[in-house]
């Protein structure tokens, strides 16, 4: 088997929002790693700039100062387009609510991705099918997002963000809005996807046991690592 290379990479990384209220420096020089194939969970107190930083390692949203590198690119380097394209290409994320669209089926959301990346409707919609097999929703196919329980919605989501082969998914609080049998049950399917594909995770998390169980968890304080 291969060995672990560095996937992503975080260099000094700062945030400050400018709001009506003012500046709020939420991030004060973040620097980490992520290696392939590793589960990275991200915990600390609430307000401490965990979803902010992991907006930040998903290109959602942009440093303002400090750089990071996906498999030594620079994402700096890309404009607005640029970015998005490689976001889509190279990443999976999964919220804690679904953000699933609700006039969409379940396959039609997990097709999405593969759409918008030019596939056709036919390969997306095996694609999407195949995926929700690998979920445990088979029988789910068509149901829309309102006809689906939490726990299964959240499954959808985790099909929707493999669709694309993402290097790195990114989940902030996947399980918060689930009770515990099914946040264990989707903490399960997390860890089968990385045996069995390898996938490389970073998650916001709550959960002190689920932490216990990454790889290796980062602990943040006022916008610093301290662990
Ligand atoms: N758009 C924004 N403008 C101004 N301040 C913001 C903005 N987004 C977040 N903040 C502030 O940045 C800080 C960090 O927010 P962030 O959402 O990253 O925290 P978090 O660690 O994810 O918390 P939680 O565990 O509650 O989700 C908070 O104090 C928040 O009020
Ligand atoms: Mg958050």
């Amino acid at each position: 088997m291969n060995e672990n290379t560095v996937l992503l990479k975080a260099s000094d990384l700062k945030k400050t929002y400018f709001s009506s209220v003012g500046e709020v420096q939420v991030l004060h020089g973040i620097t980490m790693e992520i290696m392939t194939k590793e589960i990275v969970t991200i915990v600390g107190a609430s307000g401490v700039g965990k979803s902010t930083l992991l907006n930040l390692l998903g290109a959602l949203d942009k440093p303002t100062s400090g750089k990071i590198e996906i498999e030594g690119t620079d994402l700096s380097t890309m404009d607005d387009g640029e970015l998005s394209e490689f976001r889509n290409k190279t990443m999976g994320f999964i919220f804690q609510f679904h953000h699933l669209l609700p006039e969409l089926s379940a396959v039609e959301n997990v097709m999405l991705p593969a759409l918008l990346r030019g596939d056709s409707k036919k390969s997306g919609m095996n694609r999407a099918s195949e995926l929700l097999s690998d979920v445990g929703l088979s029988h789910r196919l068509h149901h829309k997002p309102s006809e689906l329980s939490g726990g299964e919605r959240q499954r959808v989501a985790v099909a929707r963000s493999l669709m694309n082969e993402p290097k790195l998914i990114l989940a902030d609080e996947p399980a918060g809005n689930l009770d515990s049998a099914n946040a264990e049950s989707l903490y399960e399917l997390m860890w089968m996807l990385k045996e069995e594909r390898e996938q490389t995770f970073v998650i916001v998390t709550h959960n002190e046991e689920l932490a216990r169980r990454a790889d290796r968890t980062i602990r943040m304080e006022d916008g610093l690592i301290v662990e």
